[in-house]
């Protein structure tokens, strides 16, 4: 396992103890979150299920024979854990790189406290380095590539990627962002966008941060 896998698999075994036993769990997408549902199914028959943010996690989940829910069926979600692609001091994400950012935004909106998990590589001053993702409606793509050019970003479409959605992803280069929370409102406002993201508004609650010698933690 190469060092950048040490890392994240470490991180993902300190957020059990975030997990509470008959909780429903949020579970998030990644790399980092694979390694946490492997941590995950020893507790299966102690936690009340799991909510999946994509896919790929639902089958992961099922998978392990972990319980996986459907949202619409659930009313409290104590917890949500997920991996980011950048983290800021204010605990504000770029998310999506795996493109499951709308149903992670949901689950995440719906959840009590949100745990990211992460290694020191994702944490940055200024957030904007890794293109953010957007999700877009795919006949609006022309149209919002177009208005993403005015705030000085250089979208990319993702190649050969449809989203859960059936929608395409917009990768978004070049933005240094000094104001995630008025970014994410203001780009939520184009028609057609699906979902940007921009984790500012509902940034994460905590962040578990491993490195080579110990995790940190990083609080609101
Ligand atoms: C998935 O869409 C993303 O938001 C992931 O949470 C993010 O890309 C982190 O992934 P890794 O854990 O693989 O770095």
């Amino acid at each position: 396992m190469n060092n950048s896998d040490s890392k994240k698999q470490a991180v993902a075994r300190a957020a059990i103890d975030f997990v509470e036993y008959d909780d429903v769990i949020g579970v998030g997408t990644g790399s980092t979150v694979d390694f946490f549902i492997d941590f995950l199914k020893p507790l299966k028959n102690k936690i009340s299920g799991t909510v999946a943010s994509s896919l790929s996690t639902q089958q992961k989940l099922e998978a392990n024979g972990i319980r996986v829910l459907d949202l619409n069926d659930v009313s409290d979600i104590p917890i949500y854990i997920d991996g980011a692609d950048e983290v800021n001091n204010n605990l504000q994400l770029i998310k999506g790189g795996g493109g499951a950012l709308t149903r992670e935004k949901i689950i995440a909106g719906a959840s009590k406290k949100f745990l990211c998990i992460v290694d020191d590589s994702k944490i940055v001053d200024i957030l904007g380095k890794f293109p953010l993702p957007i999700e877009v409606l795919p006949m609006a793509r022309s149209y919002v590539a177009r208005e993403i050019i005015r705030y000085k970003g250089m979208p990319a479409l993702r190649e050969g990627f449809i989203t859960d959605n059936s929608n395409i992803i917009l990768d978004v280069n070049h933005l240094e962002i000094m104001e995630p929370i008025t970014l994410e409102k203001e780009l939520n406002q184009i028609a057609g966008v699906v979902t940007v993201g921009l984790f500012a508004e509902r940034g994460a609650d905590k962040v578990l941060v491993s490195s080579d010698n110990d995790i940190i933690e990083l609080n609101k």
